[in-house]
């Protein structure tokens, strides 16, 4: 595989570890954790992996600013300023929603990285989209050379970091004896979906990958997978990704941030049986997917693969912690 330049920022390979304890709990076949939450590097979770080659680009460019944009819950938006901060670029964060709603930690994050942030004023996540064009915009005239991402990193350049982790958990796999059949992973963008079934198709692997949609119905989901698989594979120079290595489930429940119940019940299990914190956002729905898989038949070694979300885990906890 071919790659766009790696600006290392997270500590790889994070580790699989096996979670007996939840897997009897849960009554599934062996489980397996990729812990992409201690990938080491300002919370970010795999959103790392992706910035990691954001970043590389964008220096390779020549570029003196990084512009994206999400919520102010975003772990990509907090990662995004720490890493350009890292690289010595400046970031500009556009942000939905108005700068009276409260701070939560990982736009704290992001402004304590020297981020400038802009909010759009409107409550729709896509209010991002038309701002960010028009700050691009802004910031060339003012002599900047801009280095745009949309929305939760989601592109092919991006995606290519994930094909990467791809290989390094085969190679896990591999080294462990472990015959995964399919890998779970929390999706939103699809970005982190697509650049690891771009990478487990260019590299061979033998295991499925299922992305737990947290935000877009299934069908919109899979499309934008299999757009950013086929850029990212062409990207890399390997073999393109039929529409049968797209998987994409509804784990929307209530809606995009609000907590589902299942995945309430998920991260409370995983936390008090594996030591997991789970966000209710990502990382809880996906999990809360597992038993829709075991119920269709899954038997083979399961993978979970953990992206992250620890500070929103955490604000959402404090916000339901109540003095006794
Ligand atoms: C913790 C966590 N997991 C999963 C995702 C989804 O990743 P992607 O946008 O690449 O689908 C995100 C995106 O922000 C995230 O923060």
């Amino acid at each position: 595989m071919s790659a766009p330049p790696r600006f290392a920022l997270g500590i790889v390979p994070t580790p699989l570890v096996r979670v007996e304890r939840l897997e009897r709990v849960l009554g599934c076949p062996p489980l397996h954790v990729k812990r992409d939450d201690l990938i080491g590097f300002a919370l970010a979770g795999s959103k790392t992996r992706l910035l990691e080659h954001l970043i590389g680009d964008a220096l390779e460019q020549g570029c003196t600013v990084l512009l994206t944009g999400g919520g102010a819950a975003s772990s990509y938006c907090a990662g995004a300023a720490v890493a350009a901060t890292a690289a010595g670029l400046r970031c500009v964060l556009v942000i939905y929603g108005d700068n009276t709603q409260e701070c939560h930690p990982n736009l704290a994050l992001a402004r304590a990285a020297g981020a400038r942030v802009r909010f759009t004023g409107a409550a729709a996540r896509e209010s991002v989209d038309a701002i960010l064009a028009i700050v691009e915009a802004e910031l060339w005239g003012a002599g900047e050379r801009v280095y745009a991402v949309p929305r939760g990193g989601a592109t092919a350049v991006a995606a290519v970091g994930a094909a990467h982790a791809a290989v390094e958990l085969d190679k896990q796999l591999a080294a462990a004896r472990i015959d995964a059949e399919t890998v779970l992973l929390a999706t939103g963008s699809g970005t982190t979906q697509a650049g690891l079934v771009a990478g487990s198709v260019a590299a061979g692997c033998g295991w499925h990958v299922v992305g737990a949609s947290v935000s877009r119905p299934p069908a919109e989901a899979e499309a934008q997978v299999q757009r950013l698989a086929d850029e990212c594979a062409a990207l890399m120079g390997t073999a393109a990704t039929g529409s049968d290595q797209i998987d994409v489930r509804d784990a929307r429940g209530p809606g995009y941030g609000a907590p589902s119940d299942a995945g309430e019940r998920a991260a409370m299990v995983a936390l008090h049986e594996a030591g997991l914190v789970l966000d209710p956002v990502f990382t809880a729905k996906a999990l809360a997917m597992l038993p829709t898989l075991i119920a269709e038949g899954a038997h083979g070694p399961i993978v979970f693969w953990h992206t992250g979300g620890i500070p929103v885990a955490l604000a959402h906890l404090v916000g339901k912690d109540s003095p006794t």
